[in-house]
């Protein structure tokens, strides 16, 4: 097994052998069946074994699970306090209103150069979205107009002058072959609307756009030299804006609910 889909085994096993059920039982004051840690033990030996990184995710999140796990075992308190989310003020809550219902999406942009900085913060805020079975398929392929003009042609429009391409490393999902596969997509769709919000939040203007033949995925496929295991699942383009649309209107959520059970 290759070290990407390793990991992401890693992910899901800690997911739904430990995590659950440490959060579940720390909540409730209960101990932990002795031997509820052992599938995450023994990954992090063969972690050991294979010489892995001990500052990767992966591996520090198992062991503060371990921790959880342990102290739950010897029938002690965990204490989740620290990690209680702040309430939200009422400054906070509009700022979040006004990042979800003024993002629009931005067809045309200035000239003005985009940093790589600013582009790191919106590619985070994609990481961070939701991912079924935290398997963490993501990556990204970014690419300024200026370095590759005309490489993204095909789209029905010309595209802003930097290209976010939604990767997914498609070996991860070896490690949960009995997920829905619909899921898959999802999880580029989270980690897209998490790229256009932050996009939003940092003042830049994003549209989410579409590959239109599978022409235009193999030419890029071509010039990025991106290895086949990798997806071109969806792509998001930034730019500094120059439009500011009027918000297409949506239903109203009278409409929208079939039914409340
Ligand atoms: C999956 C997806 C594909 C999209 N593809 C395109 C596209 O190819 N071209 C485009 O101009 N806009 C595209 N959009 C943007 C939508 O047209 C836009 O989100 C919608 O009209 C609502 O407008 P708003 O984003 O300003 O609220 C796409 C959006 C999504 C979610």
């Amino acid at each position: 097994m290759d070290e990407t889909e390793f990991r992401a085994r890693f992910r899901e096993r800690c997911h739904h052998t430990l995590e659950i059920q440490v959060y579940s039982n720390a909540y409730r004051s209960k101990s932990l069946r002795p031997d509820q840690d052992k599938t995450v033990q023994m990954f992090l030996e063969v972690w050991r074994m294979r010489n892995l990184p001990e500052d990767l995710p992966e591996f520090v999140y198992a062991n503060t699970l371990l921790e959880m796990a342990r102290t739950l075992i010897d029938g002690r308190e965990v204490d989740l306090s620290p990690y209680r989310p702040q309430p939200v003020s009422s400054g906070e809550l509009r700022a979040f209103e006004r990042i979800v219902y003024e993002r629009r999406s931005v067809r045309e942009w200035t000239d003005e150069p985009v940093s790589d900085e600013v582009i790191k913060h919106v590619l985070k805020a994609g990481l961070w979205a939701a991912h079924a079975c935290n398997l963490q398929s993501i990556r990204y392929l970014v690419v300024r107009e200026s370095s590759a003009p005309g490489l993204f042609c095909g789209s029905d429009i010309p595209g802003g002058p930097v290209h976010i391409v939604v990767l997914q490393d498609m070996r991860v999902y070896r490690a949960n072959p009995v997920m829905p596969q619909s899921n898959q997509l999802l999880d580029a769709g989270a980690a897209a609307q998490n790229l256009v919000l932050a996009a939003h939040a940092y003042g830049l203007g994003g549209c989410w756009l579409t590959f239109t033949s599978e022409e235009m995925k193999e030419r890029i496929r071509r010039e990025a030299g991106l290895p086949e295991h990798y997806r071109l699942t969806t792509y998001v383009d930034v730019g500094w804006p120059d439009q500011t649309p009027f918000p297409p209107q949506r239903l109203s959520v009278e409409e929208a609910v079939f039914k409340i059970l």
